[in-house]
C-alpha cells in the first residue's frame, strides 16, 4: 500500500492516477476524502479516478467500497466513489495539523509519497508525517521539495527554508528516502487564465528570469518511480523541462497556441506582495514567495537538468507540450 498526500492537488492527483492505473494499492489522503474523485477528474487527460473499487477509511471503520455510488464514511459524511481503471483507491481523512489522522493514514502502508502545501510554509506538517511514518514502520518516503531549497540569496535569505528543514528531517527520518526538487510547474500559467480572457497583462514576478519549467506529469511520474523502484533511494533529484524559459517567453507560447496576443506586466516587491496578499497568502507565504521570485529574476534558477529524462528514459516534457495539452483550461479557443 502507498499512501499520497496532497492527493486533491496538482501533482498529487497525477501521483494517485498513475499508481492507480499501475493497480495499486494506493490510498489517497485529503482533510476532505469528497475532494478526491473531483479533482482527478478535473486535472487530467486520463478518465476520473478509479472503475476499480473504492473504498474509504473515515474516522470510524470502513463502511463501504462502491463504483458509481456515494461511499459512506462513518462519522465523515460521504466520499464520492463514482471509480473506474485498475487499481484499488483507498480514501482516508488526513490533516498534517491532526496527528491521529496522521497515524490511520499511515497504518499498514509501505511507501508514503510527501507533500506539504506552503499555505503557511512550515516544517512541521513534514516532521509530523514523518514521525508517523516512522513509529508505524513505513519504509519509503518520497518528499516533493523544490528547486532552490536552501540556496543563500541577498543579504539574511533563503530560498525555500521551510523545506530544507523538512528535507532534513527526512533524510533523518530512519527510511530509505527520495527527495525530489521540481522547478517551476508549467500549470501554474493556469493562474493567468482570467487575464488571458480579459485581455489583461499576465503578472510577472521574475522578469527576464528564466526558469526551467518543468510539466508536473514529469514530476509526478518521477514520484511513481521513487515510490515503486529501490533504484532511488538516498537520491536528490532537481526535476526541470528541457529549456529555461522567462515568464514573458510563456507568455509568448501561449499566444501562439491561443492565437491571440499576452502580454505581461511586472510585478515587483510592493506590488507583488500585494498582488500576493490579495490571492490570499499569509504573510509567511508571502514573504516566500518574494524570496523565490527574487531570486529567480536574479537569474539564479536558469538551471536544466538532465534527471527527468534519465529517470523517465524519455525526454522532459516542453512548455508548448504542456501548454498544447492544457489550452481548453485557459477558456479561449484559439483564433477566437
Ligand atoms: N508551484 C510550483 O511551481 C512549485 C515548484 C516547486 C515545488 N513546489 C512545491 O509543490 C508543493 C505543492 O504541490 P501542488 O501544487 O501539487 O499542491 P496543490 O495543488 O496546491 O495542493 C495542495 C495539497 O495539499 C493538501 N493540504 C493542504 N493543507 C493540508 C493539511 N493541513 N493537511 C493535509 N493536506 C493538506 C491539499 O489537500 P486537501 O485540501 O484535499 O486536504 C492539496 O491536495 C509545495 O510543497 C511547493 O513548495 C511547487
Amino acid at each position: 500500500m502507498i499512501l499520497v498526500t496532497g492527493a486533491t492537488g496538482t501533482i498529487g492527483s497525477s501521483v494517485l492516477r498513475l499508481l492507480r492505473d499501475q493497480g495499486g494499492p494506493v490510498r489517497a489522503m485529503s482533510r476532505t476524502p469528497a475532494k478526491i474523485t473531483a479533482a482527478a477528474q478535473a486535472s487530467g487527460s486520463v478518465s476520473a479516478l478509479g472503475s476499480g473499487s473504492v473504498s474509504a477509511l473515515g474516522s470510524g471503520s470502513v463502511s463501504a467500497s462502491a463504483a458509481a455510488a456515494p461511499t459512506e464514511v462513518e462519522g465523515e459524511g460521504e466520499v464520492e466513489g463514482e471509480v473506474e481503471g485498475e487499481g484499488e483507491v483507498e480514501v482516508v481523512r488526513g490533516d498534517f495539523d491532526d496527528p491521529v489522522s496522521l497515524r490511520r493514514a499511515v497504518a499498514g502502508v509501505e511507501a508514503v509519497f510527501l507533500l506539504t502545501a506552503p499555505v503557511s510554509p512550515t516544517p512541521r506538517h513534514d516532521l509530523a508525517l514523518v514521525e508517523a511514518a516512522r513509529a508505524a514502520g513505513v519504509a519509503r518516503i518520497v518528499k516533493l521539495s523544490a528547486i532552490g531549497t536552501g540556496e543563500r540569496f541577498g543579504a539574511d535569505q533563503v530560498v525555500g527554508d521551510w523545506h530544507l528543514e523538512a528535507e532534513q528531517a527526512v533524510r533523518a527520518g530512519g527510511l530509505a528516502w527520495t527527495l525530489l526538487r521540481p522547478s517551476s510547474f508549467a500549470s501554474n500559467t493556469l493562474g493567468w487564465a482570467g487575464a488571458i480572457a480579459a485581455g489583461t497583462p499576465v503578472p510577472n514576478l521574475t522578469g527576464a528570469g528564466r526558469q526551467g519549467v518543468v510539466d508536473p506529469r514529469d514530476v509526478a511520474e518521477v514520484a511513481v518511480a521513487a515510490l515503486t523502484s529501490d533504484g532511488h533511494v538516498g537520491r536528490t533529484y532537481t526535476l526541470t523541462g528541457p529549456a529555461a524559459i522567462s515568464v514573458p517567453e510563456q507568455a509568448e507560447v501561449l499566444a501562439d497556441l491561443l492565437g491571440r496576443p499576452i502580454g505581461t506586466i511586472d510585478l515587483i516587491e510592493e506590488a507583488a506582495r500585494q498582488r500576493l496578499t490579495a490571492a490570499g497568502l499569509e504573510p509567511t507565504a508571502v514573504r516566500a514567495a518574494l524570496i523565490g521570485s527574487a531570486w529567480a529574476r536574479a537569474g539564479r534558477n536558469e538551471t536544466v537538468t538532465d534527471d527527468v529524462p534519465r529517470i523517465l528514459g524519455r525526454p522532459a516534457a516542453t512548455f508548448r507540450t504542456w501548454a498544447r495539452d492544457h489550452r481548453t483550461a485557459f477558456g479561449v479557443v484559439a483564433g477566437g
